[in-house]
């Protein structure tokens, strides 16, 4: 079911570099702004988010040129942010405003945190809590969300038992420990990605993992960075989907960041039959990394659930539309966290693929979704979340299927050239061959 209905097909070819890891640009450019010295970062990720990113950063009083493919930063340590004299624009990236939430709190300044109108719906008490238990102070003028105004001080140690698996709040509770120059521990439900741990390791600072609790021992100057971002796991999952669904040829995505942290979706479409391999394992600035090569096959529906769900949580979306094209059932649970994305993206992915003629069912924690080979037809509303529109994308080059997007444009956030990427590796023909 995972291929061409009404007589058409579509081949997948060639290579396709996804852009840089958003998780570590994100960190990249604010660690090196920390650190005591110029660093250099490759291939960083040039997009909207990251642009929020240096953008807050330079608020504040940080040197960072334009974006580029290798960049020279120069760090004046972690002291060095200052008052900023605007408000602090995060744009729609909620890992700008939480990990900036966690500098600005050690820095005796207050910082007025704002952002799009999704940006804006997203819970913040999450880090307000233990930043506040370290002596920094909130103000929500509008209720849970932005606008957020931060004012920070002298920061105490704290050890944080954080009531959600979410790298965002460990990093920036990290990240007060490491301007603040006091220890910090954080435990977690379940192990989140932990690209900040590796940096602040790579960095001289003292970082311990036993299980889910992390404790950092900060130190006074982090020796600055030289980086090599790896591909972004979470934009090449939409390129390893498109080729599982396809109906023959075989897609090569080099460089991919496979960090265990991440590659939750890479093992769960595994486990739906997708034949994925992984060749020319490397590491790149302390991140494993890999090419992905992966065709089509016929998927089955699959079960995902518990302490697996953060290492996939933002390919969830995808992995629903996926579904929609495999046989049998899939079941999604233990992933409230996805309410509170970009969109609402338990209730967006039911939506659409409801409008869109999948059978599907609503869960508070997820969804389960029945495969078939009907063609999809239909209008996504993707509310202007760019995980939603690559998801459906994806759906949108199978054959047979008739789907357009109300917004495509919102790629920017995390994909820009997302569009001209996969037209570029797929050619649709009349043939009958069949790939598998
Ligand atoms: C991110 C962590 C995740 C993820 C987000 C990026 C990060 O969010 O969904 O896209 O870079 O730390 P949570 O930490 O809130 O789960």
């Amino acid at each position: 079911m995972a291929h061409a209905s009404g007589g058409r097909e579509v081949i997948v070819q060639g290579r396709v570099r996804v852009p840089g890891d958003k998780s570590v640009s994100h960190r990249a450019l604010i660690l090196a702004a920390l650190a005591s010295g110029t660093s250099r970062v490759r291939q960083i990720l040039q997009s909207a988010d990251v642009q929020s990113t240096a953008g807050v950063l330079r608020t504040l009083g940080a040197v960072i040129p334009d974006l580029s493919a290798d960049m020279r930063l120069d760090g004046r340590g972690r002291e060095s942010l200052g008052a900023p004299g605007t408000e602090l624009d995060c744009g729609n990236s909620g890992t700008t405003t939480r990990l900036m939430a966690g500098v600005v709190a050690a820095r005796p300044v207050e910082g007025c945190f704002v952002g799009d109108a999704s940006l804006s719906r997203r819970p913040m008490q999450r880090i307000a809590q233990p930043l506040s238990a370290m002596g920094a102070q909130f103000r929500f003028p509008n209720g849970d969300g932005l606008p957020m105004v931060v004012r920070g001080g002298t920061l105490s140690s704290v050890d944080w038992c954080s009531p959600v698996a979410s790298a965002q709040v460990k990093s920036a509770i990290l990240l007060a420990g490491t301007v603040a120059g006091v220890p910090v521990t954080v435990r977690e439900p379940a192990r989140s990605r932990d690209h900040s741990e590796r940096m602040l390791a790579a960095m001289g600072a003292s970082v311990s993992v036993k299980g889910t609790v992390v404790h950092l021992t900060p130190v006074p100057r982090l020796a600055p960075l030289d980086l090599t971002v790896p591909g972004d796991p979470s934009s090449a999952a939409f390129m390893v989907a498109l080729a599982a669904l396809a109906s023959g040829g075989e897609l090569e995505i080099p460089d991919v960041c496979l960090n265990p942290t991440r590659t939750g979706f890479l093992d769960a479409i595994r486990d739906m039959g997708a034949h994925v391999r992984v060749e020319r394992e490397s590491t790149q600035g302390g991140e494993a990394t890999g090419t992905l090569l992966a065709r089509p096959a016929a998927l089955r529906g699959t079960s995902v659930g518990g302490d697996r769900i953060p290492a996939m949580i933002d390919e969830l979306p995808l992995l629903a539309c996926v579904a929609s094209r495999a046989f049998g059932t899939t079941t999604i649970t233990g992933a409230a966290e996805l309410r509170g994305k970009e969109s609402d993206r338990i209730a967006t992915v039911v939506a659409n693929l409801r409008s869109i003629g999948a059978e599907v069912e609503e869960y508070p924690d997820g969804m389960s979704v029945s495969g078939s080979d009907r063609p999809l037809r239909g209008m996504v509303r993707t509310n202007g979340d760019h995980r939603i529109a690559m998801a459906f994308g994806v759906l949108a080059a199978l054959p047979g299927n008739q789907i357009t997007l109300d917004d495509q444009a919102c790629v920017a956030v995390s994909y820009p050239a997302f569009w001209t990427d996969l037209a570029r590796v797929t050619a649709t023909g009349r043939s009958a061959r069949y790939g598998s």
